[in-house]
């Protein structure tokens, strides 16, 4: 299981990260990893500044704006469940 926290914290709130969730919602659902897959939203993870944060297994935080979520999702994700 892979867990994704997307910071909603204000400065990545402004920074668009209601899109991240729903794209990566809709990643996860199109490629049917409901059961790999975790996202949950989180509050401010200290990186303000380089918003949107994302951080993956409690661990790395990424830094993933809306129009990259895919090629987040393909380059850190799928990797990991493969
Ligand atoms: S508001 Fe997202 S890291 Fe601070």
């Amino acid at each position: 299981m892979v867990t994704i926290e997307i910071c909603v914290g204000s400065a990545c709130h402004l920074k668009g990260s209601y899109h991240v969730v729903n794209r990566l919602q809709e990643i996860v659902k199109v490629k049917s990893l409901e059961n790999e897959v975790e996202i949950k939203a989180a509050f401010c993870l200290g990186r303000c500044t380089e918003s949107v944060s994302v951080r993956v297994n409690d661990n790395k935080i990424h830094s993933v704006s809306p129009e990259q979520v895919d090629e987040f999702f393909e380059k850190e994700i799928l990797s990991l469940l493969r």
